[in-house]
Parts: C-alpha cells; sequence; structure tokens
C-alpha cells in the first residue's frame, strides 16, 4: 500500500539534517512512497507551506549544512490552537506518516500531534547538543565538535604565542556534552560545565581558576584555555573572564563561538548517521510502527518510544567527566 510521508526539521538546525533527509526522500522513492516536506518547520506545517520532495531536491544536499527545508521554533505548538491546526494540515493533504528531525522539544510537538491524528509518527534526532536520550549520538554533534576544536586549536596558537589566558564559551544550551568533549580534545586547562560547577560554589570556583592561572603564569610561559558552556555562569560567561582578571590582573578575553558551531559541512560521522537514521525512520513507516523516535546504540538502530526519549536530558558520561577533572589534577601535579 502507498502512502504518503512528511518530512521537516525543527528547531537548531544541525549538519546532518540534509543527509537524512536525503536518505528519507530515497528510501520513500525506493518503498513507491509519496514523499513531501514541510519548510520552516511546525511553523510551515501549520500554514501549509508543502512542497512535493524529488531527487532533484536531494542532488548534491548530502556534504551541506542547515537544512533545504529551513527550520524554526514554534510557539504555536505549545498550545492545542497550534496543535490542531497542525493535524488539520496533516488531514487536508492526507499525509500517512511525519517524520520530524529535531530535537527533544521538537518531539514534545510530535507527541502533542499524534494525540489528535491517527497518522504515523517518527522522530529523528538532530541536534549539534546531543542531549537526546535514547540515542549514542544526534546528528550534528559530531559536525559541532569537530568544528569547535578546530576553531579553539586557532585560538590556542595564538594564545601560545602572547602566553594568553582565554576564556572560549561553548554552545549546547543546558547539557556539556560540546564541552566536555571539546575540552578534552583541546587539552584545555580548566573546563566548566553543568555536571561539574553549581552555582552556589561559584566564589570557590573563582578562586580557584585564578590560583590555577597564577601558579601557572609562574611556573612557566604558558597559555591557558578555560572552555565553558553556555548559560553556565551566573549572569553570563563575560562576568567570568571580569572576575578573573579583577583578581589575577591578568587579561582573561572571552571568545564566544556562537553559531560557527552549527553550520559548516557534516563529517562522515554525521553523514553516514543520518543515513542510516533516515533509512530506518521510513523502513519504520513500512513496518507500520509509530511513536517512536531512531536512536543509534552500540552502532545498532533502534525504536525508542518518544515518550521515553524526551522525559530526560541525555547526560554527559561520568566516566568523561571524571577523565577530565583525573587529567586535570595529573597535569597541575606535574607542574609543581
Ligand atoms: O539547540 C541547538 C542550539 O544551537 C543550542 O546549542 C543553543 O543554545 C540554541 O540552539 C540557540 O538557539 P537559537 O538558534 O534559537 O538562538
Amino acid at each position: 500500500m502507498t502512502k504518503n510521508i512528511a518530512v521537516l526539521t525543527s528547531g537548531g538546525d544541525a549538519p546532518g539534517m540534509n543527509a537524512a533527509i536525503r536518505a528519507i526522500v530515497l528510501t520513500a522513492q525506493r518503498y513507491q512512497y509519496n514523499i513531501f516536506g514541510f519548510f520552516h518547520g511546525y511553523n510551515g506545517l501549520i500554514n501549509n507551506e508543502l512542497t512535493q520532495l524529488n531527487t532533484d531536491d536531494i542532488d548534491g544536499i548530502i556534504s551541506q549544512g542547515g537544512t533545504i527545508l529551513k527550520s524554526a521554533r514554534c510557539k504555536e505548538m505549545l498550545n492545542q490552537i497550534g496543535v490542531k491546526q497542525a493535524v488539520n494540515v496533516l488531514l487536508k493533504n492526507k499525509i500517512d506518516a511525519l517524520i520530524v528531525i529535531g530535537g527533544d522539544g521538537s518531539f514534545n510537538g510530535l507527541l502533542a500531534i499524534q494525540e489528535h491524528w491517527d497518522g504515523q509518527v517518527i522522530g529523528v534526532p538532530g541536534t549539534i547538543d546531543n542531549d537526546v536520550d535514547g540515542t549514542d549520538f544526534t546528528i550534528g554533534f559530531s559536525t559541532a565538535v569537530n568544528t569547535a576544536i578546530s576553531a579553539i586549536d586557532k585560538i590556542r596558537d595564538t594564545a601560545d604565542a602572547f602566553e594568553r589566558v582565554f576564556l572560549v564559551e561553548l554552545m549546547g544550551r543546558h547539557s556539556g556534552h560540546i564541552t566536555f568533549n571539546v575540552g578534552i580534545s583541546c587539552a584545555a586547562e580548566r573546563v566548566l560545565s553543568f555536571e561539574n560547577f553549581q552555582a552556589e560554589d561559584e566564589q570557590v570556583t573563582i578562586n580557584q581558576i585564578a590560583q590555577q592561572i597564577l601558579k601557572a603564569k609562574s611556573e612557566q610561559h604558558t597559555s591557558f584555555l578555560i572552555v565553558i558552556a553556555e548559560n553556565l555562569w551566573p549572569n553570563g560567561s563575560q562576568v567570568l573572564a571580569n572576575q578573573l582578571k579583577e583578581i589575577t590582573g591578568i587579561d582573561c578575553p572571552l571568545c564566544t563561538l556562537g553559531y560557527i558551531q552549527r553550520g559548516g559541512s557534516p563529517v562522515a560521522k554525521d553523514r553516514i548517521m543520518a543515513t542510516k537514521m533516515g533509512v530506518a525512520a521510513v523502513q519504520a513507516i513500512k513496518e507500520d510502527k509509530t511513536n517512536i523516535m531512531i536512536g543509534e546504540q552500540n552502532n545498532t538502530m533502534y525504536p525508542i518510544a518518544l515518550a521515553q526519549a524526551i522525559k530526560h536530558q541525555k547526560q554527559v558520561s561520568p566516566f568523561l567527566v571524571d577523565a577530565q577533572e583525573n587529567i586535570l589534577a595529573i597535569t597541575q601535579q606535574n607542574e609543581v
């Protein structure tokens, strides 16, 4: 039986979303399903911005960042009127299955839709933050980490040349996957994230880092890099930069990497994983599955109940957090 499948991308775009769209279109064609895309995330669904997707549309997109379907955050999906409008558009277009590529917020939208709609709903985890439970990685995370690493390696060069201290802020919303992975990869002298910092320890932490900087500076001619997660420091990362300068008397410029982390051509890992997830999403539709997210665990595709996937934010591996603390302790010991 043929089916009408629609796909949309929602929330922060992530490199590899296009690779997933490509795999969805090609797999749908293989099963002789009709495949459509809604532009601009759930906003485009509510406003019926529908287009049929053909082979021409996906030509060459596997290497492109962003999303050919555009993306958006949609306030209307937070209320019943918006959800019902979305459902009406799905019914009007005789859509049988909706695939949403996005993060946990976007999956909340899918869950709301399925309460009022009999069609199949499938989530594909796409966000640079890697904070979606039920999958080892989300589409875009690996590329964002690589982009941040190459930017920080450049900051390290100039920091070394001037023996400077830098504070580098990384994305991740309220999770530290990017910060910890990048911090470790760049041998940052300090990693500050939700997993190892509590706001009530603010003063203790500042004093500790200030002492660490002063000690490192007194013992050798060196650069000193601190990576910090966005939304972590009370009143913002610039406040920490100012506080450190005040105590140490040493300039500590803040370098916010920002949206550079969301762009660029996806790395191999994201292209391959996105392709597998796209194929698995359409296969799940063929098998009449619904209400699931396609996750990858231990290199195997798993359907996870959507409600389960959004129940908790995926935590950074405690081993990784520990490894960073251990490395920091050993480095400091060696400096004595
Ligand atoms: O969720 C992806 C992300 O890039 C987060 O890391 C960041 O906090 C947020 O989106 C930024 O959102 P916006 O594009 O709405 O400014």
